[in-house]
């Protein structure tokens, strides 16, 4: 990333800054990103491009000076985070990915190129570089044709929804300018197209390094009819004009300086909003009339896509920051269920039925990823089965959220149709991922009101229903512990039943193994179950390894304060071990088990348990008394 400047540099070159800004502001900004790697020729490529197209000096601050003022953020001052101006959610975590953005000018258009270094982050570096591109220039060595690589690239430009594709067939001067050749590459390149969704593709034979058809028109291709590479990014039209949508503003933050005014700052997002039109906040979807538009101390007749405003309202209307404003004559949808693409971008790997934090914009809800439909096979375009997502992995996904959020399909909005996932722990940006469209099945379905209903259910029992989820390793005495508690509660009148993990895996989850994806969706059934069983006035007991935090945690949101205890099992690895009641690590240390909890695969010890049960420490008799005390605490028997 670009450092900032000292003080005494940004002040000498404010005045040239001044003067570009100026003289520039009325041009168009493009913006492209390189594919290839340093030996496709790229470097030199953008390094050409920016010398011949008589590169401003301290351009980048120049254009960033201009941004910065439209944005608003900063004042008149640069805000230096949009130099990293992907995913806006990463740059709100101050995340720093691999991307450089060069900027320069022509007398016809300003250019922003996202310069993404080829090595193993490519995905995700290139993912971030292109999340904002009009055009992706995709570099083939002509020697070489096509690679596994350009298939790559192509793939994921076409994913981000990039509409067109300049393949630029490089090195030219080193086949003698062969018109055949670059005309097979060409064709190979059309034979893939069908899986990919470009508006157009541009083929130029070009030499970075001699400089054919980059900025002048190549002598010794004479057979060549097309554009200069410059030329076209000049003059190609790329966008759909976002300005002549219907309004989309989200708020950034709620203005309230005194009790007299409430006004709601942001960015114009698309369309635009004149006094008196009608608008909707989302997702209450209260309607009312736009009072005035204030820009500092100014009062504007209308804001433009673009511009930073605050707006006003003509009544007291629900909402807050991350929500919407839109046009009330066409509002965008609300969902809370999503069919998306997602690129995987942490070394933890992403699971079915795991949750994670969905950010849109500065909207937050919490989400489960409910399913990976499929993975993408980059290279051959194919589809591939799976239950995780590895780093740099891309999948098509569903996901399931705990609120409703407004949005717009990236395609037709890419600033309210992109989203990132956010680790619950770690607070890592662990994927970004495009809407595609919201899922139906959740507004198709209601929760049904049952006239016999839990108090009813507990009434006739005579105590509440509970649920004590029993975690420990295998071996530390989780079921042993389970049933001496249950003879204790059934000895005093409570009807109670055991979930115990092996039996589980013999019935409900028999499908499933010891993979961390089969885990995280044991834990899950296990956690529906005991909560359905509670529901039904019972006093449940969980004895399962239950070896990940985020799934306990899971289990635990599923239930209210009170209904959910946590019991660690403690018994240390070596206790266990030695134990070795069903043999399985004896088993485990020659290899035969290859995920087994505590040696090949990790058990996260509870830190916030409602018990700890040390069973080197206490015997059974003892346990079970605590935990039974535990348990019909409050149970109103
Ligand atoms: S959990 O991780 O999904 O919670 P669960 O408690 O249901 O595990 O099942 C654990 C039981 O399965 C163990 O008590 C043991 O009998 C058996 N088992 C078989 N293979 C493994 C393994 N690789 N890791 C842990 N337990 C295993």
């Amino acid at each position: 990333m670009v450092q900032p400047p000292d003080q005494d540099h940004y002040n000498s070159l404010k005045l040239e800054v001044d003067t570009y800004v100026e003289k520039y502001s009325h041009l168009e900004v493009l913006r492209f990103i390189t594919c290839g790697s340093v030996d496709d020729g790229k470097s030199t490529l953008i390094g050409r491009m920016l010398y011949e197209a008589q590169l401003i000096s301290e351009d980048q601050i120049t254009s960033l000076h201009d941004d910065s003022k439209k944005m608003g953020t900063q004042g008149d001052a640069i805000d230096f985070a949009l130099l990293v101006d992907g995913l806006a959610a990463e740059r709100e975590q101050g995340i720093t990915i691999d991307v450089a953005y060069r900027y320069f000018s022509t007398n016809l258009r300003k250019f922003i190129v996202a310069d993404t270094p080829g090595h193993e982050q490519y995905t995700r570096n290139m993912v971030t570089g292109a999340s904002t591109a009009d055009v992706a220039i995709i570099l083939v060595d002509a020697r070489l044709g096509l690679r596994p690589q350009t298939r790559r690239h192509s793939f994921i430009a076409s994913l981000l929804g990039i509409e067109h594709v300049v393949l630029a067939v490089n090195k030219m001067d080193l086949i003698d300018y062969s018109e055949s050749r670059f005309n097979h590459i060409c064709e190979e390149y059309n034979s893939f197209l069908n899986y990919l969704a470009f508006k157009s593709v541009t083929p130029i034979p070009l030499s970075a390094l001699k400089g054919d058809n980059v900025i002048d028109l190549s002598e010794t291709m004479g057979w060549y009819g097309g554009p200069t590479l410059l030329r076209f990014l000049e003059t190609m039209s790329h966008r759909e004009d976002l300005s002549k949508k219907a309004f989309r503003f989200p708020v950034q933050w709620v203005n309230r300086p005194n009790s007299d005014f409430r006004g709601f700052s942001g960015t114009v997002l698309a369309g635009s909003v004149k006094p008196g039109d009608s608008v909707q906040g989302l997702p209450s979807g209260q309607v009312a009339k736009i009072d005035q538009i204030v820009l500092s101390t100014q009062k504007l007749d209308i804001a433009v896509i673009n511009q930073a405003v605050t707006l006003t309202l003509d009544r007291e209307i629900d909402l807050s920051r991350g929500d919407l404003v839109v046009s009330a004559e066409a509002p965008c949808e609300v969902s809370d269920q999503f069919e998306a693409d997602l690129v995987w971008m942490d070394n933890e790997p992403g699971y079915i039925g795991r949750r994670y934090v969905f950010q849109l914009g500065t909207k937050q809800a919490n989400a489960d990823l409910s399913d990976i439909r499929f993975k993408y096979d980059i290279n051959s375009f194919g589809q591939l089965p799976g239950r995780d997502l590895s780093l740099n992995e891309i999948a098509k996904v569903h996901l399931n959220l705990d609120a409703e959020i407004p949005f717009e399909t990236y395609s037709d909005c890419s600033g309210l149709g992109a989203f990132v996932l956010i680790d619950r722990y770690s607070n890592a940006t662990v994927a970004a991922g495009m809407i595609r469209f919201a899922l139906r099945r959740a507004s198709n379905l209601h929760q049904q009101t049952l006239f016999i209903d839990r108090p009813a259910r507990e009434n006739l029992a005579g105590h509440k229903g509970r649920v004590a989820w029993l975690t420990g390793l295998s071996g530390s005495g989780k079921s042993t512990l389970a049933n001496a508690t249950e003879q204790l509660l059934y000895k005093k009148g409570y009807r109670t039943y055991i979930l115990d993990g092996d039996n589980v895996r013999l019935g409900l989850s028999k499908d499933l193994g010891f993979t961390t994806a089969d885990r995280v969706e044991n834990i899950r059934r296990i956690s529906e179950v005991a909560k359905l069983m509670m529901d039904a006035g019972i006093i449940v007991l969980t004895a399962c390894i239950s070896p990940f935090k985020a799934e306990r945690d899971m289990a635990k949101q599923h239930f209210m304060r009170g209904d959910f205890l946590e019991v660690y099992v403690n018994t240390p690895l070596a206790v266990a071990e030695e134990r070795d009641p069903k043999g399985l690590y004896k088993k485990a240390r020659s290899g035969q088990l290859p995920n087994f909890t505590g040696i090949g695969s990790v058990y996260e010890v509870p830190l916030n348990a409602d018990l700890v049960i040390k069973t080197t420490e206490q015997t059974i008799e003892q346990a079970a008394q605590q935990l039974t005390e535990l348990i019909t605490k409050d149970l109103q028997k």
